[in-house]
This record gives C-alpha cells, structure tokens and sequence, in this order.
C-alpha cells in the first residue's frame, strides 16, 4: 500500500533534485526519491555488515602466471559465497571475469579485496548491491 507524505525543501535544492532526476530520465520526483531511500538502505546494510550480495568484476592479464589458478582458488576457499561465476576472454592477452556473490559484507567485501589486490589484476570492483530482502 502506497502511503502520501509531502517534503520541504528549499528552492534551490529542489531545482537541483529535478536537474537531477532528468539527467537520470525519471519519469517522476517520487519514483527517484524511492531510490534514493533504498539506495540508502542498501549503504546501511554493508556498513553494518549485513547479509548483502553484489558483483565483483575483474580484468586480468591472461599470461600472467599462475594468476587464473590464484583467482579460481581464492572462489574455492569461499565457494559458499559465489553464487555464479563468468569467463569472458576479451582478447589475446586479457580475460574479464564476473563473480556474483552473496554473505556477510565483510567476508564478501573482503574476497574483492583480496581478488583486486593480485598481481597482474588490470581493473578490480566490487559493486555492492542487496539480497532484496530488506528492499520493499
Ligand atoms: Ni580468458
């Protein structure tokens, strides 16, 4: 059930909320303002070290050695937090991977950590995302 609550603000921050919300083609203030609360939640969660999910993305140099072993044995030790993994050989020399993964956002945010961290690890993020438990 949708519930109806006003907001002040003043002018100014008002004009630069709708300039805002145009950039990012919302259709309308309530829908942006809905995001911007769940986004918020989602924040609260990893600081809070909730149970969270997101995707670590990784582009890697695919000659440098012993690397992919590195990488698929860093998923193995915490399998019980990758819900899927993707391989995707870019090109000659590099290779793009996508892990899904979900657990405690220590543990998780950590595994990014660690993965990003490695040698031969070109472009490294986390993009720190919910379970959709908490987000109604
Ligand atoms: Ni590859």
């Amino acid at each position: 059930m949708l519930k109806r609550f006003s907001i002040s603000l003043e002018e100014k921050l008002l004009a630069e909320f709708d300039r805002f919300i145009a950039l990012r083609t919302y259709s309308n203030r309530s829908e942006a303002i809905r995001d911007l609360i769940r986004k918020g939640f989602v924040q609260e969660a990893w600081e809070a070290d909730k149970e969270v999910a997101g995707v670590i993305t990784l582009v890697y140099d695919h000659h440098r050695y012993q690397l992919q072993e590195k990488i698929t044995e860093l998923q193995h030790e915490l399998h019980h937090h990758i819900i899927s993994s993707m391989h995707v050989h870019m090109d000659h020399d590099n290779c793009l991977e996508v892990i899904v993964v979900r657990g405690k956002a220590r543990k998780v945010q950590n595994l990014a950590e660690q993965l990003i961290a490695l040698r031969g690890v070109k472009d490294g993020h986390l993009s720190m995302s919910s379970t959709g438990d908490h987000l109604r």
